[in-house]
């Protein structure tokens, strides 16, 4: 195995004997973990392995997987309750915990959102308490075009010069649910505007630019173009700036993980430490087809991943 930049290697968890093991991807950005089968029934020392695993890498990917709806749940829901995300025009039917994702149509109808997540961003940082991580299900993936990139936010954050780790320790970002929805609705008109309802449910929040990892204490870059509007305590033109030059650093090359999907693969990712970006691929030709769950946060990983006592986000 190459050096593992975040620091991991094989899980700690003795619980589990079994013959997992990982492989670093580019650089170590995630990892690839082998000999699984996701929808088999797993001893429960797996499940802690599989956390730390995912602690330390911020990413991970398991190929060759052949699940139905209810065993990507149940797998899942090892790792915490599930939510169901902000959009609800594609979530499966019966099984709102699945949210369908690609170009599928049937019987004329679009039944999976393909502009999801094509901007930088963390899922659900326009909420108070972002969930903690996705799982993303690939079993129809396009053979050109369609990767999805990750960006590692913990690598970001420690490559930043230490005079910028100085200036951002204790700035805050509002992140805007409602300005994304403008910028998706523009580039996709066939996007249902944005309902009343949903516009209440979802009004901006502020997050800090720098988030503690809530298990492990590593400190990452938390903010992405599509979310992050403007920083709160900086005027218009300054947080402009220390806003874009922090977008573009975050992405260079030596942070970035591009994944090309293979049908039956699965990527799970937490959102404090990794930013991701779907890419496009050649629709007429090609159909996407993908579910995805969403593990949400513990009531108190919020408050653990913020460097300063919780109290001072009050605003
Ligand atoms: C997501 C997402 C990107 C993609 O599921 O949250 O951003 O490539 N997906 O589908
Ligand atoms: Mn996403």
């Amino acid at each position: 195995m190459s050096p593992n930049l975040l620091g991991a290697q094989e899980p700690s968890h003795k619980a589990n004997p079994s013959t997992l093991s990982l492989r670093c991807l580019k650089g170590c950005i995630g990892a690839e973990v082998q000999d699984i089968h996701l929808g088999a029934s797993l001893p429960e020392g797996a499940f802690a392995w599989l956390r730390d695993a995912l602690d330390r890498q911020g990413l991970l990917l398991f190929r060759g997987q052949s699940l139905s709806p209810d065993e990507l749940i149940e797998f899942s829901r090892k790792f915490g309750p599930l939510q169901e995300v902000a959009q609800k025009h594609y979530q499966m039917a019966g099984k709102p915990e699945i949210y369908i994702i690609g170009n599928a149509q049937e019987g004329g109808q679009r039944v999976a959102d393909k502009s999801v997540g094509r901007l930088w961003h963390s899922d659900q940082s326009f909420i108070q308490c972002p969930a903690m991580g996705s799982l993303l299900y690939g079993f129809q993936c396009p053979a050109e075009g369609a990767d999805t990139l990750f960006a590692n936010m913990f690598m970001a954050y420690d490559a930043l010069p230490e005079e910028t780790k100085q200036r951002i320790e204790g700035l805050h970002a509002v992140h805007s649910f409602a300005r994304y929805y403008e910028l998706l609705r523009e580039r996709d008109p066939s996007q249902p505007p944005l309902t009343p309802e949903r516009r209440v449910a979802y009004p901006d929040v502020v997050h800090p630019l720098v988030r503690k990892h809530p298990r492990t204490g590593r400190k990452a870059l938390y903010i992405n173009p599509a979310y992050a509007t403007r920083i709160v305590e900086l005027d218009e033109p300054e947080s402009r700036a220390l806003l874009d030059a922090l977008f573009e650093f975050q992405v260079r090359d030596d942070f970035v993980y591009r994944h090309k999907w293979q049908d039956g693969d699965v990527l799970f990712w937490q959102n404090v430490g990794l930013n991701h970006k779907g890419t496009a691929f050649d629709e007429a030709r090609y159909t996407r087809r993908m579910h995805r769950t969403t593990v949400a946060a513990l009531p108190d990983d919020y408050a653990r991943s913020l460097l300063e006592p919780e109290g001072r986000l009050a605003s």
